[in-house]
């Protein structure tokens, strides 16, 4: 591969802000000064943009069998979608079943994901329960696939919902070995007692699903969470926060020394419950859960980002047709196919929503879509920065263009767009996955396939490249 030099953009990472020349050779940045020339080199102009680490969304479903149907778009689609808005990496998850070895749902994760993935990824795996056979085969998955997070489900009854038992043993577990545990908090037992009341009362039309999933069900779920990370002495990364209840439990945790992290999603930040009561069964394009909360907690969860008290953006990418696969649920919201398609808009949302109105900072905006999660996944530094030795993965941003959200133009697969009609300010022009682009002038030039499976550090190590570092 020839070298590149990124000439006259900002360079912004979590930390700084500044003016610079970047160099690739060899999938790596290989250098970074001022008037850096090479003869041979290509020179991409960056003037007028900003030079940030690509995207890594810690959250996604692609291909995933869920709701009766499996989600649309898979890891072509996807990640396709996901460098048109400047994510380079993502961390899927693996889906286990019950009873069953975990070597099978990971080696059909590499199956869907090898010849298709136009960017890097990597897994994380559900544990649906804790016994003998999970507990040994779990050091040897660590090793052998590099996968250092766990995810438990404490909702979704009778499918991927865990008893505490097996959350308390996966913490120690994951402590034991160098594991983050990741997991979905809503208490599904009283969200199922909740939903058989409505659907006794005749109650099927969409906004049932946002009333039965009540923010204290939440809350509830992550306290509980939170404290059994204490007790066991792990550490704990709640994804998908939705709303100030369960965002407190968080803040709560952490100033007590827990080792909790917290995730929240652009839906939350833009979208509210309200969404879910659009007639002609349109509400169903905004079923996902948690669902969507009432108005207010939108502001809560900006300031949580922007004062540290949740950390991260993933995109909780998990696509459903509007038609042919949310009208499962026609007559039955609990027949709904959950999810949304989230996985483009995340680092735009993020940009415009948050640094453009002032509510973060450009490099908080850096650590909240790529550098936090590299350091909590074990991609760090290799991914999630701009620094010598790092992968070439950037995004060169136009902040000042602006656009309409509409499925019209995404380049995601499904029939609809949860931000329709949504302006936005800022956009990635050209994204470089390890210094080959994927995205250049807004045009997809990537290879299917050209994505690498990642295998990531332990929890709280770093992932070196052991390329040697180019020095001119
Ligand atoms: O509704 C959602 N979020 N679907 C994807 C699975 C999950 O709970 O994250
Ligand atoms: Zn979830
Ligand atoms: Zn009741
Ligand atoms: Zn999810």
């Amino acid at each position: 591969m020839g070298k590149k030099i990124i000439k006259n953009g900002t360079i912004v990472t979590a930390s700084d802000t500044y003016q610079a020349d970047v160099l690739i050779e060899d999938e790596i940045i290989a250098m970074i000064g001022k008037n850096i020339a090479i003869d041979g080199a290509e020179v991409v102009d960056a003037s007028g943009l900003y030079v940030f680490p690509g995207g890594i969304d810690p959250h996604t479903h692609l291909e995933m069998p869920f709701g009766g149907t499996v989600s649309k778009d898979d890891f072509e689609t996807g990640t396709m979608a996901a460098a048109f808005g400047g994510t380079t990496t993502v961390i899927d998850f693996c889906i286990t079943r019950k009873g069953e070895t975990l070597r099978n749902p990971i080696a059909e994760w590499h199956a869907k994901s090898k010849d298709k993935a136009v960017i890097d990824y990597s897994f994380h795996l559900m544990i649906g329960e804790m016994n003998e056979d999970v507990m040994s085969e779990l050091p040897s998955i660590l090793s052998d696939e590099g996968i250092t997070s766990f995810k438990v489900f404490m909702a979704y009854k009778n499918v991927f919902q865990a008893d505490d038992g097996t959350l308390f043993q996966t913490l120690k577990t994951a402590k034991d070995l160098g594991a983050l545990v990741m997991v979905h908090a809503e208490n599904g037992d009283v969200i199922d007692h909740l939903v058989n009341e409505a659907l006794a009362l005749g109650y099927t039309d969409p906004i049932y699903h946002a009333l039965t999933r009540p923010p204290e069900a939440e809350g509830e779920a992550t306290e509980r969470a939170a404290t059994l990370t204490g007790l066991a002495e792990s550490q704990l990364y709640v994804v998908h926060v939705s709303c100030e209840d369960a965002m407190l439990k968080i803040k709560a945790a952490r100033e007590k020394g827990y080792d909790v992290w917290g995730e929240t999603c652009p839906q939350y930040l833009v979208l509210d419950q309200t969404d879910l009561e659009k007639p002609n069964f349109e509400g169903a394009k905004y079923v996902w859960s948690p669902p969507l909360r009432e108005k207010w907690n939108q502001e809560k969860l900006w300031n949580a980002l922007k004062n540290g008290y949740l950390q991260t953006i993933g995109s909780d990418q998990c696509s459903f047709d509007f038609v042919g696969q949310k009208d499962l649920g026609k007559g039955d919201f609990t027949k709904i196919p959950n999810g949304g398609p989230m996985i483009e808009d995340r680092f735009s949302i993020l940009f415009s929503e948050g640094v453009k109105k002032g509510r973060i900072t450009l490099n908080q905006f850096v650590d909240i879509t790529s550098t936090r999660s590299a350091k909590l996944f074990g991609l760090y530094p290799k991914k999630g920065t701009i620094s010598v030795g790092a992968d070439a993965d950037i995004v060169l941003f136009d902040p000042n263009v602006e656009r309409t959200i509409s499925a019209e133009t995404h380049h995601m697969a499904v029939d609809y767009n949860a931000f329709e009609g949504m302006k936005v300010t800022g956009e990635p022009i050209t994204v470089l996955s390890r210094g080959e682009y994927v995205i250049k002038e807004k045009q997809f030039v990537g290879t299917l396939g050209a994505g690498n499976y990642i295998k990531r550090a332990r929890y709280g190590k770093t992932l070196q490249n052991d390329s040697d570092i180019v020095t001119v």
